[in-house]
């Protein structure tokens, strides 16, 4: 992930991308006019250097055609009679191989030079340029040999035209691009801003939400780009927000509605019992019935804070190797009194010996405890509550059936919901506040399983979960996948237990 880059000036982003657009549009509109310059300069020349080379081919044509060879007066008659006329005005100089002139109009005299031996031309020609009067000449120079004899022909052209054209050219470009570089500037700066427009309407609508009306929403842009992205993908986290910090009101008024009733319990029977002198019995009963609703306050308090301290990933399950014999034993011996006492018989179907499954020692019992309290409670007087614990299909299987009052098939799927109550129980008063399978559902969840439910208002309700066996976690620690937090040394005295 990179880091934001420093922006020691602070401006603007809108600021920035202009400055960016105009510096890039200023580099590439110097490197257009340099490059066209350039190409329209090397055109020219070519046209030029052309008509130069054409001009000593014509030369060389007409002294072979007219066989000049081999009479230097012939030649330098012929070849003024032809040249004077002909190229009044372009330069021409011609030479024998031994740099004698043959001919050297009076006008290119002003330059008082020799043409060069022929030896010392390179077989393409040469070009040069220098200056007679005011002008430039350009001129190449190249030796041939024609009917039997070597001749040296200097050929130029004035650089006058071709440099003025250039200079026209150049004088346009420089003109054109200032005006060219204002308009493209003016045009980034308009463009960033239209772009960041609705940069600038998120961020404003972003300042209007707050915990007050946190369903508002930004608005949804139909651009179909980047900050049409953006905008959903900050209304998702909205979303998001919101429901959360809805579950967190809804807890807490669910939560203090629940902690009114058994304080405002409390606080009625203290008051009645210290209205008038009580005898020792009465008394005992209201201290016995004060006890009844702290018990009730102080388990639901429990759940609140198991349940706070779930939303805040405080609490962890640790998996390891646990006897789920004995736990159903001693969740046996601990509510068999309590149903018995509520007039029900409560039954256990579990292995003769140890079974070791994958869990958390306490949040397991917790479960069961959840599970027993709630088919004891649901129970009408003179049913019966059976757990059973079995292996089955490669894990160990505890299931809690019960005869009693079952669930409306409509509400089944909402009693793991925090503070749910079937409509049933409510009519019936049991006391409670929904918290129980909300527990048992994370709990469950921590053990990589969920609990099933199956119920049938009037007959009664089964709850069931399976846990990995112990032997599983072994296969899996074998084949290089451990899959869970657990002490090897302890896995191993299992194992061995268990072998
Ligand atoms: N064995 C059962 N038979 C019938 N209904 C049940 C049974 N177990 C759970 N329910 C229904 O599911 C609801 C939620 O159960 P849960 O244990 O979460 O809450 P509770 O028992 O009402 O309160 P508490 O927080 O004290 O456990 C119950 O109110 C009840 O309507
Ligand atoms: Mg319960």
């Amino acid at each position: 992930m990179g880091f934001p880059r420093k922006n020691p000036l602070r401006l603007p982003i809108r600021i920035r991308l202009s400055i960016s657009y105009f510096l890039i549009f200023a580099f590439a509109g110097t490197l257009l006019v340099g490059a066209s310059w350039f190409m329209a300069r090397r055109s020219l020349y070519f046209e030029l250097d052309h008509e130069i080379g054409e001009h000593i081919d014509d030369v060389h044509d007409f002294i072979a055609a007219h066989r000049l060879g081999g009479d230097e007066t012939r030649a330098r008659a012929e070849i003024a009679a032809e040249f004077d006329l002909k190229d009044d005005g372009k330069w021409l100089e011609i030479a024998d191989g031994q740099g004698r002139w043959v001919y050297r109009p009076w006008r290119m005299q002003v330059v008082p030079q020799d043409l060069p031996p022929a030896s010392s031309i390179p077989s393409g020609g040469a070009f040069t340029e220098f200056a007679v009067g005011s002008k430039t000449v350009r001129a190449l120079r190249r030796s041939f040999t024609a009917d039997g004899r070597v001749w040296v022909v200097e050929s130029g052209l004035t650089l006058t035209k071709t440099d003025l054209t250039l200079a026209r050219f150049r004088n346009g470009l420089l003109l054109i691009a200032p005006a060219v570089l204002l308009m493209a500037g003016l045009a980034g700066h308009l463009i960033s801003r239209r772009a960041l427009d609705p940069v600038a309407a998120i961020a404003q609508e972003a300042q209007r939400i707050h915990d007050g009306n946190l369903q508002s929403r930004l608005p949804r842009l139909d651009t179909r780009d980047e900050l049409a992205h953006l905008s959903s993908t900050l209304n998702d986290m909205l979303e998001r927000i919101e429901s959360a910090v809805r579950s967190v009101r809804d807890f807490t008024a669910h939560a203090s509605h629940e902690l009114r009733t058994p304080v405002a319990l409390i606080r009625s029977e203290a008051d009645l019992a210290l209205r008038f002198d009580r005898s020792a019995s009465e008394y005992r009963q209201a201290i016995v019935a004060i006890g009844a609703e702290a018990q009730q306050m102080s388990s639901l308090l429990d759940s609140l804070l198991f349940l706070a301290r779930v939303d805040a990933g405080t609490e962890q399950a640790r998996l390891e190797p646990v006897d789920a014999q004995l736990l159903c034993v001693q969740a046996w011996r601990k509510w068999r009194p309590v149903l018995r006492e509520a007039g029900l018989r409560l039954t256990a179907d579990l292995p003769s010996g140890p079974l070791m499954v994958l869990a958390d020692n306490l949040y397991l019992s917790r479960l069961l405890n959840v599970i027993l309290e709630n088919a004891g409670k649901y129970t009408p007087g003179g049913g019966s509550v059976r757990l059973a614990l079995a292996i089955s299909g490669g894990g160990a299987r505890f299931e809690v059936r019960d005869t009693g009052v079952g669930i409306p098939p409509q509400e089944q799927n909402r009693i793991f919901d925090r503070f749910f109550r079937a409509g049933n129980v409510r009519e019936a008063s049991a006391p409670g506040s929904g918290l129980g399978l909300a527990l048992a559902a994370w709990i469950a969840a921590r053990h990589q399983t969920a609990i099933e439910v199956h119920s049938e208002p009037g007959v009664g309700s089964c709850f069931a979960w399976t846990l990995s066996l112990a032997s599983q976690l072994h296969a899996e620690l074998s084949g290089g996948d451990a899959g869970y937090e657990v002490e090897s040394a302890r896995v191993v005295t299992v194992l061995d237990r268990a072998g």
